[in-house]
């Protein structure tokens, strides 16, 4: 159907991908997928299993008995994983700070990488992730680089955290670069501008306008896909 597009939206921890993806696509009335909760279903699963990061065999056994469901809500999207609801336990500390060690393995981007692409086989799609340009939707009509100082970033999770943050700016910070350096210097698919993706600096844009920016783009690549 040429009347649809695919979007793809690749950052850094903390730079507004999800928040701006949703409403970029209720505003297309396109579908929203987060690749992120993919990999923190599967940081999850192996925790619980007891398989390190680094053990290929065991994960790929693990993957092969996988089975991640992505359903849209109000707010946001419902994950599931092999039938059970884990979108609230996907968001953990524990979770996110070793997400990044499972993504670096080969088994799991691979598998992870061909339900995303059947996904988006239909067009409508706003996908954010790490490599969504890169190698997920290479043909995706439409990319974005959406980014923001690590400052503002830990600044923006730090206020999400509120009243119940067990952790200091500070320290925010420091996992932020962390998760971003182990992100950008993995082998497989490190996190990376595609050549022809959009750079968007967030650090001094409400979300509103990133938003609108984006809707923009997008509605100027189906005028051309016509
Ligand atoms: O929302 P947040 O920025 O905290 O992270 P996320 O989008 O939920 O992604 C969690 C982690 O999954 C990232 O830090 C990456 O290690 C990994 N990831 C990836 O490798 N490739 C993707 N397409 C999406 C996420
Ligand atoms: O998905 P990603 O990790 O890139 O970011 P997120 O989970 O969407 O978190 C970004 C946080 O920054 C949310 O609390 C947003 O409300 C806030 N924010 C934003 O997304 N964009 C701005 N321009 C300003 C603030």
């Amino acid at each position: 159907d040429s009347d649809l597009i695919n979007v793809a939206i690749d950052g850094p921890a903390g730079a507004g991908k999800s928040t701006v993806a949703r409403m970029v696509a209720a505003q297309l009335g396109y579908v929203y997928v987060d690749t992120g909760s993919m990999y923190r279903a599967v940081t999850l699963g192996a925790q619980r299993q007891g398989l390190a990061a680094d053990d290929e065999e065991r994960l790929t056994q693990f993957m092969k008995s996988l089975d991640i469901v992505l359903k849209p809500g109000a707010n946001g999207q419902f994950v599931y994983m092999n039938g059970e609801d884990v979108t609230s336990l996907i968001r953990t500390r524990e979770v996110t700070g070793a997400v990044s060690h499972y993504a670096a393995s080969g088994i799991v981007r691979e598998v992870l990488g061909v339900m995303q692409r059947n996904m988006a086989l239909r067009k409508g799609i706003v996908m954010d992730g790490r490599d969504i340009g890169t190698h997920v939707l290479p043909d995706a009509e439409l990319k974005v680089f959406l980014t923001a100082s690590v400052k503002e970033r830990a600044l923006r999770r730090f206020k999400e955290l509120g009243q119940e943050a067990v952790v200091t700016l500070q320290q925010l910070q420091e996992e932020i670069a962390e998760r971003d350096r182990l992100d950008e210097q993995r082998e497989l698919a490190p996190l990376l501008k595609a050549s022809d993706a959009i750079e968007l600096d967030s650090s001094d844009m409400t979300i509103d306008e990133v938003v609108d920016a984006i809707v923009k783009m997008s509605r100027t690549k189906l005028a051309e896909a016509k």
